[in-house]
């Protein structure tokens, strides 16, 4: 069997452990199952029976697996059960968004000391780039240590900008460096994109569920969210789109097609690109918050969907806030035919973004540091999803069900239809757990038995004991 690399720096009986756990994910190995006996798999593997042993404590320990005396392990019975398709939104109508009060208390909840940091979407903490980055400011400071300290260039540093556009070259498509406008972090990019596509009252069309930190942008600006259906698996649903544009004045779309945010999933590259299609058809710009596309999984990266565009008119909003440093707030925006309104509101609205976090990314861009950091970062975020998907599966009520991201931080559970998702957010916090409730990622506050929860953090005993305590809550609501 290939499966077994002794190349890496992964242990042995972790590569089994992933083995075992894409073959259940695959349903290769159904529920009920008995997995290949400790003697009969270190013989196939050409590794030794306790390795094989270990990686199946692990199994067992992650709640995937059981323990059967005198017969053997086998897959868990209770299989998580998958979102259902999303509520029609035909009879969806523009809406205000009204969900500060509510983000305001989750903010709160988020930096209280001591707090299990459900509540935030931070994938890149779950293997911290700091070291890597630290080393590359120190040769920057040695190197440029006066300029490192004033101000940049109101369109970003030239040399992270070339990076940022290298990059697209990388993934097939053509972007030049004067294109790129580097924001403070993907939510300024949002900002800009909005405001110079669209003005207080105008339409806004965006995912059901969608970001909240889009919806409370949405609400800041006085626009009205249209909501489209979006399936857990395909993303969003390019015929709820194309019935909204029938019905109704949309000015622009926000749409994260690339990987959404709670739902994990992603738009195939072909619905991408009718999507486009159907938005220039009609003069709609697009855009596409793609900050999460380098957080698949498996490595794959989407398109962007500027890549499809003809006319111009779709805007890409980029960050490294996921990927490496939430805190350098560095982003950026291709504006498309919209250019030169974003970059006198960006100049307008916040001068420059900080020089030193920018030369340091580029540094560690340049150096295929930051390549290197997401290739380890994707395997721990995708192990992370797993573990806290089967720990809800054993201490969550059955009828919960789960997402099943393709890349990202965070699950989005479907809680028993009882489970007020505001009270148990109270109670959760009360705690020192925080989490994210379902009703923030919707303008009508559809989402009232739903919640999100970050796996973006360094596994720990205390995450552990954090999700079975939320069970029990779940349980008693
Ligand atoms: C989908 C999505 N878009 C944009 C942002 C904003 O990113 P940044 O922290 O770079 O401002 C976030 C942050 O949580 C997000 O989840």
């Amino acid at each position: 069997m290939s499966t077994i690399d002794r190349n890496t720096s992964n242990y042995l009986y972790q590569q089994v452990t992933g083995f075992i756990s894409d073959q259940i994910l695959a349903g290769v190995l159904r529920p009920g199952d008995r997995l290949p006996s400790l003697r009969h798999l270190s013989k196939r593997l050409s590794i030794s029976v306790p390795t094989v042993r270990q990686a199946y404590v692990e199994l067992e320990r992650q709640g995937r697996v059981e323990s059967r005396p005198q017969s053997g392990f086998y897959v868990r019975q209770q299989a998580r059960n998958a979102l259902m398709k999303p509520a029609s939104c035909r009879n969806c109508k523009p809406a205000p968004v009204r969900c500060r009060s509510l983000i305001d208390r989750v903010y709160e909840g988020i930096h209280t000391p001591g707090v299990v940091p459900f509540g935030i979407a931070n994938p890149s903490m779950a293997k911290p780039a700091a070291k890597g980055l630290n080393r590359a400011m120190k040769r920057i400071m040695g190197r440029a240590e006066e300029r490192s300290i004033g101000y940049a260039p109101s369109d970003g540093e030239p040399a992270l900008r070339r990076q940022i556009a290298y990059r697209y070259l990388e993934l097939g498509g053509r972007v030049e460096p004067d294109e790129v406008v580097v924001t403070n972090g993907g939510q300024e990019a949002l900002t800009l994109a909005l405001m110079a596509v669209a003005e207080k009252g105008d339409v806004i069309a965006v995912e059901t569920p969608t970001y909240h930190g889009a919806l409370e942008l949405i609400e800041s600006l006085g626009m009205l969210a249209l909501e489209i259906e979006t399936c857990p698996e395909e993303g969003l649903m390019l015929c709820s789109l194309q019935d909204a544009i029938r019905r109704h004045d949309i000015k622009a779309c926000l749409f994260a097609s690339s990987l959404n945010n709670p739902l994990g999933s992603a738009t195939p590259d072909e619905h991408r690109q009718e999507l486009v299609a159907l938005l220039e058809a009609h003069d709609i710009p697009l855009i596409e918050d793609d900050v999460y596309g380098d957080l698949m999984f498996d490595g794959s990266r989407p398109s962007p969907a500027r890549f499809y565009s003809d006319k111009g008119l779709v805007l890409t909003a980029g960050s490294f806030s996921k990927t490496v440093a939430p805190g350098y707030r560095v982003g950026w925006l291709l504006a498309g035919r919209f250019e030169q309104r974003v970059r006198t509101l960006k100049r307008a609205f916040s001068c420059s973004c900080g020089l030193l976090q920018q030369m340091t990314l580029s540094e560690y861009l340049a150096s295929g540091e930051y390549d290197r950091h997401i290739r380890a970062l994707r395997p721990v975020l995708k192990c992370n999803a797993e573990r806290m998907a089967a720990l809800i599966g054993q201490h969550f009520p059955q009828e919960t069900r789960v997402s099943r991201p393709q890349g990202g931080s965070v699950l989005w559970l479907e809680l028993p239809r009882t489970v007020d998702g505001g009270r148990l957010f109270d109670r959760a916090l009360e705690e020192n757990i925080s989490t994210c409730p379902g009703m923030l990622y919707s303008p009508t506050r559809r989402y009232r038995n739903f919640m999100r929860l970050s796996f973006g953090h360094p596994w720990s005993d205390e995450i552990e004991a954090a999700i079975h305590r939320l069970g029990q809550m779940v349980r008693s609501d």
